[in-house]
């Protein structure tokens, strides 16, 4: 693809046409950054020279390359009063299950879950012509969406070499950088909107991000603080421009109805749709997932739903939940209660139980089997 055909052609791929606003010929922001401060040390090598401005707190149109921007402080994800009141993160698996687990791994099942996980890596592994976007929403708020985000994004840089962006589309005081284990942000989507160009390279756009401790980038939605929420004209800019460096990109979107996380959905080329392990958790997504499927670009064949169980006291029988979601055709994905996820703050992967990594495992190979289906 020709640098300045960059934005029409997945423009065109997303069956979208070329909004005028955004032409190729007439790029949004400066050429290249004046200067700034590159958040990282990154394993992909530091800015190639000194990088970029930061505009003013919207896209709202190309900016005036006259006007010097300001690059964004710093901020710390949490408090550090409040980070040194955090205990000790528990293991997701009791000390007993996991004995019990090495002892049976050497019995019969072995060679069964050797093939199965070798599978999954393969699946997991498979090249990808241009970056793929798996956008993660749900029917409601505070079900689980950044934790199956974080565990995505961390699921897919364990097992792919190429770079994999962790994207915070949710500027609601979202909570993926913290999960991510980010300490501090700085630049943010709406900055990047307005400094990305089809000629920067990979080097380039990566001291913009944050660098997540067990690899891979996260670009977050806000400096962690209350102000404009994230539009849809920010989000199209910037998935468009970091699809070309990313090989994954994992979207962490707001809940539905919101018009960002309409177009995340819309526009992604896999979906996950997070349920609540609760009867009206599961009724709310059946509705989503019958919305999804009046939607273009066969969006029901292109999703997944992970079934999370955020409480260890879910009532809900598994089966039938699970069952009343897949007459709509899509994989159902059971998530299962993890004290480690329920404690909030970094998840770890050593802390992870095991079936919650198996889970998100299957749930990333399902999720990018269908995003690499889609041109
Ligand atoms: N599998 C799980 N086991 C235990 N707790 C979980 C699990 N998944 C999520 N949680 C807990 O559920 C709560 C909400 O999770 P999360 O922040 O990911 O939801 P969200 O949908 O992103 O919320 P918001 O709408 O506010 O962005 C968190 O406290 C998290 O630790
Ligand atoms: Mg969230």
């Amino acid at each position: 693809m020709s640098q300045g055909d960059w934005q029409r052609d997945v423009l065109r791929e997303l069956g979208q046409g070329t909004p005028s606003s955004e032409s190729p010929d007439r790029p949004t922001a400066t050429p290249r950054p004046t200067h700034s401060e590159p958040a990282t040390d990154s394993k992909a090598g530091s800015p190639s020279d000194e990088p970029g401005p930061a505009p003013g707190p919207a896209a709202r149109g190309p900016r005036d390359p006259r006007v010097p921007i300001q690059a964004p402080q710093s901020v710390p994800t949490v408090d550090p009063r409040l980070a040194q009141a955090m205990g000790r993160p528990v293991h997701g698996d009791s000390v007993a299950r996991r004995t019990g687990r090495s002892l049976r791994t050497l019995g019969a099942s072995a060679a069964r879950e050797v093939a199965e996980e070798t599978q999954r890596a393969r699946e997991l592994q498979q090249p990808v012509t241009t970056g793929r976007l798996i956008a993660v929403t749900s029917v409601r708020g505070g079900v689980g969406k950044s934790t199956v985000a974080a565990l995505l994004s961390r699921i897919f840089n364990h097992y792919r070499h190429d770079p994999v962006l962790a994207l915070e589309a949710d500027a609601a005081l979202g909570t993926l950088p913290v999960r991510l284990g980010a300490e501090s942000v700085r630049w943010s989507c709406a900055e990047l909107a307005q400094i990305l160009t089809p000629s920067m390279q990979l080097t380039d756009v990566i001291g913009y991000l944050v660098p997540v401790a067990d690899g891979g980038w996260l670009l977050p939605a806000s400096q962690g603080r209350v102000g404009a929420p994230l539009d849809v004209r920010t989000y199209r800019t910037v998935t468009l421009a970091l699809r070309r460096y990313f090989a994954v990109t994992v979207v962490d979107c707001e809940s539905l109805p919101g018009e960002v996380a309409r177009t995340a959905m819309d526009t992604a080329h896999a979906r996950v749709v997070v349920a609540p392990m609760t009867a009206e958790g599961v009724n709310g997504t059946r509705i989503v997932l019958d919305w999804l499927a009046q939607l273009p670009h066969s969006a029901l064949a292109t999703t997944v739903v992970a079934l999370t169980a955020n409480s260890p006291d879910t009532t809900l029988d598994l089966k039938t939940a699970s069952a009343h979601l897949r007459e709509t055709g899509v994989p159902v994905i059971p998530v299962p209660y993890d004290r480690h996820l329920a404690g909030g703050g970094p998840i770890l992967n050593a802390m992870l139980g095991r079936d919650t990594r198996d889970a998100a495992t299957v749930l990333a190979a399902e999720a990018l089997q269908r995003a690499v289906r889609v041109r």
